[in-house]
């Protein structure tokens, strides 16, 4: 028989994917691996104001700065670092051994990170928007 290639909604695959999901896993890492994944969201609060918020993803022992955003207004009076300091708690309660981030290389985002202990890890040239982009990593454990 031919094979085919057809274009499909996004659920389409999800028997297939659900049914394989498994043995893929246990192909790809090369070791038998069950698959959790969570997210977790903390906000800064000053009375009845969101100040900021900040969002991770965990999966695979690893935790992933999904989004930190502060409030212009509020910038520049820590609640960055407070955000980051409680993510980084919830990472620690999830046996994370890592905590990473992709941010453009060389930016603000980049200073802020080191400021609360990251290091830049590698540089991915041309990346998002085609900007070179920094991910940078804390070890937790
Ligand atoms: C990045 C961001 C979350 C920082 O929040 P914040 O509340 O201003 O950060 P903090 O006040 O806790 O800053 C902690 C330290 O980080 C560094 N820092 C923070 N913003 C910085 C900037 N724009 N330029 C250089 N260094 C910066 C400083 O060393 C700062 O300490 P200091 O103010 O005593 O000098 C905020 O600027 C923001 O929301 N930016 C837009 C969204 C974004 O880029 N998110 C990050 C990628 S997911």
């Amino acid at each position: 028989m031919s094979l085919e290639i057809a274009r499909v909604p996004l659920e389409a695959a999800d028997d297939f994917y659900r049914a394989h999901e498994r043995e893929a896993l246990r192909s790809f890492y090369d070791f038998a691996v069950v698959w959790h994944e969570q997210r977790h969201t903390s906000l800064a609060r000053e009375g009845s104001t969101t100040v900021g918020a900040a969002t991770i993803r965990i999966a695979a022992s690893l935790a992933e700065i999904e989004r930190i955003v502060v409030d212009p207004a509020s910038r520049r009076r820590g609640a960055g670092r407070a955000l980051l300091a409680d993510a980084e708690e919830i990472a620690n309660y999830y046996n994370c051994h890592k905590m990473t981030a992709l941010v453009p290389h060389r930016g603000a985002a980049q200073a802020f990170f080191e400021a609360c202990g990251y290091h830049p890890e590698a540089v991915l040239p041309q990346h998002t928007f085609k900007l070179d982009m920094a991910l940078v990593r804390k070890f937790l454990l």
